[in-house]
């Protein structure tokens, strides 16, 4: 197998904390190494629309502590159903033969991609038509099997329990229920590590549907016990049990066709008709996916990029770097595309909330 001298960089999906800590990482590591590194904008549009520019260390300078990603990035791109306006009609296309003249064109010979579930399905199809891929996990939803961690959740799960901080302030002082409505699609890592570190009294997840009663039940007690004020955090997948997630938009061109949002305001009107007390939502939104991550997020970006680079040099492709039993790894991406990583019922956090007296809303 010959050398490889020049490598890609891309970063899919939504913005997430640590990005840029990642980016950093591949790029000092690729040129101390000796390989030329182009960094691909705008995620699979840059792929396709040839968006590249060599990456030097002066470009990757001072950009540790800083949120988004400097190489840009989109959620609604995937090259192989890729929007293109035709005769004044939008139409989806197959573009392969673009990807792969891009890549030749600019000698990429290996692809880092960082980026969530979609990022790392395209990746799979990538790698099927002979391009070289090497996936990092990126979402603040923590929402990727085969690791431990995704980068950018660990940032989000801070944001949202300064939140709840916050929260408690006009709880206490209003004798009110605040609900504090929290991302994370269709997995609850955020609301339960965040309601956890929080002190909420309620934690909503997906994994868990919830039943009103219940909920209602434990404000009332903690009302009897004298205390005037309840904090619930929510996942925006949380479910009543045999009901719904709350849909709050669709995106037609997008592969994620849904975005969930708005179960805690419904959560908050439900709870002040059958209590009684006054009960408000806040809704955190981009703000958990916004801004400077943690330390924890950019140590993990930064082995992350090391990693990347590292399986690169070992001729190891379709694989995803991952942490386990904390330490860099690599997994197939095979094993990770599709396959949910969701809390499970005995995750020792949900039991160890029960057993503080958190509220799951099922019993
Ligand atoms: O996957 C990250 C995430 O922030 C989810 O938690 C959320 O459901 C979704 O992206 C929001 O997407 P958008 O930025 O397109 O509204």
């Amino acid at each position: 197998m010959p050398e490889i001298n020049t490598i890609g960089v891309l970063t899919g999906g939504g913005d997430c904390p640590g990005l840029n800590a990642v980016i950093r990482g591949v790029v000092r590591s690729a040129l101390g190494k000796g390989m030329t590194v182009k960094g691909i904008q705008n995620g699979f549009q840059g792929l396709v629309e040839d968006m590249v520019v060599t990456m030097r260390d002066k470009d990757v300078a001072g950009i540790l502590p800083r949120g988004g990603t400097i190489l840009g990035t989109t959620n609604r791109d995937n090259p192989f159903h890729y929007r293109v306006e035709e005769n004044g009609k939008y139409v989806f296309r197959n573009m392969t033969d673009r990807i792969l003249e891009n890549l030749k064109g600019n000698n990429i010979q290996a692809l880092v991609m960082i980026g969530g579930d979609g990022t790392h399905a395209v990746g799979l199809e990538l790698g099927k038509i002979g391009v070289k891929v090497i996936g990092v996990p990126k979402t603040i939803d923590n929402d990727i099997p085969c690791t431990e961690r995704t980068f950018g959740f660990d940032s989000a799960v801070g944001v949202a329990s300064w939140a709840l901080d916050r929260l408690h302030t006009t709880a206490e002082s209003h004798h009110r229920v605040m609900i504090l409505e929290v991302m994370g699609r269709y997995a609850g890592w955020i609301a339960l590590h965040a309601g956890m570190a929080g002190g909420a009294d309620v934690i909503l997840i997906p994994e868990i549907p919830f039943s009103m009663e219940v909920i209602v039940r434990k404000i009332r007690d903690r009302v009897e016990r004298g205390k005037t004020f309840s904090i619930v955090v929510v996942a925006e997948g949380a479910l009543p049990i045999g009901g719904e997630m709350t849909v709050k938009r669709i995106v037609e061109d997008s592969p994620e066709k849904i975005r969930l949002g708005g179960v805690g305001e419904k959560l908050a009107m439900e709870i002040e008709k059958r209590t009684e007390i006054e009960s408000r939502c806040t809704v955190l939104g981009h703000l958990q996916r916004g801004g400077t991550p943690t330390a924890y997020d950019r140590v993990l970006a930064t082995r992350y990029g090391v990693a990347a680079v590292d399986c690169i040099v070992r001729g190891e492709f379709g694989r995803m770097v991952a942490l386990q039993k904390n330490q860099i790894t690599s997994v197939p991406i095979a094993d990770v595309v599709g396959k949910p990583h969701n809390v499970p019922a005995d995750d020792q956090l949900v039991l160890a909330g029960r057993a503080i007296g958190v509220c799951f809303g099922d019993e």
